[in-house]
């Protein structure tokens, strides 16, 4: 038995390759330094529902289509209901997709890549007592999220830093939820019912849930003097270090670097904190010395919530959050595989090593 299926492979794909001794992301073909910071979203997601849905619409009218889907969305699930609008974001946004109808057709598909991006500004909005702002179709994706947010248009720099962001998280291999969108795909159930499950997977700390405690973990060291004591002390009181370490990647993670980068355009043109920034590469030089000291026989490197956590503080995304706009970009990723597997018509279905009590004779 391979503890936590490590190493084993479970799904053959054609969507993206996680290289994790050369700190490699491969989406379909492109390399993610060839696509993060230069393409829209909209794009990878066309190239990722590629030959997967028979009406998939020219890279011209993808755009449109998917702002058609917004705004159908947001018509099909507002005005949000104030109890479930009172519940975490997270939670809130799961029970309103679990509302969309759970088919296997690119209508299905487009409205559950729409369903989280606008239903996440609305609750936003609602949790600081204003009303939801209605999707613009003249947007890109990214565009549209943050002035969902805001209700003002976002300076572009923050649109393409939103972007790169979108893009980077797009697709990453067999991780947790993306299997888990898999396992629920086989059975045939509808793409709805794959997000869903692929929803409830990411939500814990040691896949999508660990960038809003990054911001905690910067928030409690507090000044970029002398961050080496209290990561110390984490480690002595066996924490781990939120936004260090990975299943794959033994050295650093390659959307990290995307991230930096996309943080560091922003810095230029005034839209970061340029003491966050210190502290944080204080904080990442640190705790990359302690782990190695921590833990010798595991490289345990930077992987993408570290800066995650920086970039949607930067673009103004509330810490509590940042699982649901990793949402907003994987699930484009989860309906690819979705459909992948369930083309393949195979069920997923392993067996257990049973280690239970042994039943007694009968007398
Ligand atoms: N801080 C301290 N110790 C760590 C860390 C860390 N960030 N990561 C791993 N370790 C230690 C573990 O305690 C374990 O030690 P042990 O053998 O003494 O028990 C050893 O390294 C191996 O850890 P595993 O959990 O077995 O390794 P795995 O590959 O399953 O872990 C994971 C990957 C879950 C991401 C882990 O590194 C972690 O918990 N990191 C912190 C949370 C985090 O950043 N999550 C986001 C991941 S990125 C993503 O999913 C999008």
């Amino acid at each position: 038995m391979a503890n936590g299926l490590e190493d084993v492979i479970a799904a053959e794909t054609v969507l993206s390759d996680v290289d994790g001794l050369a700190g490699r992301l491969v989406v379909r073909g492109m390399p993610l330094d060839a696509i993060a910071g230069r393409w829209h979203y909209e794009e990878v997601l066309h190239l990722l529902f590629g030959g997967f849905f028979d009406d998939l619409q020219s890279e011209v009218e993808f755009p449109a289509a998917l702002a058609s889907a917004r705004h159908e969305v947001f018509a099909l699930l507002t005005p949000i209901d104030p109890t479930v609008a009172a519940l975490p974001a997270y939670d809130a946004m799961r029970a309103l997709i679990a509302r969309l109808p759970d088919g296997s057709d690119l209508t299905s598909a487009l409205r559950l890549v729409a369903a989280p991006a606008v239903i996440l500004p609305a609750l936003i909005r609602l949790q600081s007592g204003k009303h939801p702002v209605a999707p613009a179709e003249n947007l890109s994706h990214a565009a549209d999220i943050l002035k969902m947010m805001s209700g003002t248009a976002a300076d572009p720099a923050r649109v393409a830093a939103l972007d790169t962001y979108l893009v980077t998280v797009a697709d990453h291999g067999l991780n947790a939820s993306t299997f888990a969108a898999r396992v629920v795909a086989s059975t045939q159930a509808g793409l709805m019912s794959s997000v869903l499950a692929a929803l409830g997977a990411l939500k814990g700390p040691l896949h999508g849930g660990a960038p809003g405690p990054v911001l905690d973990m910067l928030d409690a060291i507090g000044t970029p003097d002398n961050p080496a004591p209290w990561i110390a002390a984490e480690l002595a009181r066996g924490e781990r270090l939120m936004g260090f370490g990975h299943r794959i990647y033994r050295v650093r993670d390659p959307r990290a670097d995307a991230l930096s980068a996309a943080l560091d355009r922003l810095r230029k043109v005034g839209q970061s904190d340029a003491a966050r920034m210190t502290l944080a590469a204080n904080v990442e030089t640190m705790a990359l010395a302690a782990l190695k000291h921590h833990k010798p026989d595991r490289p345990l490197a930077t992987n993408v919530e570290f800066y995650t956590a920086l970039l949607l503080e930067a673009l103004g995304f509330p810490r509590e959050t940042f699982t649901s706009v990793f949402a907003i970009g994987r699930t484009g990723g989860w309906l690819a595989h979705a459909r992948e597997q369930a083309l393949t018509g195979k069920l997923i279905r392993p067996k257990s090593h049973y280690v239970g009590p042994v039943p007694k004779q009968a007398a």
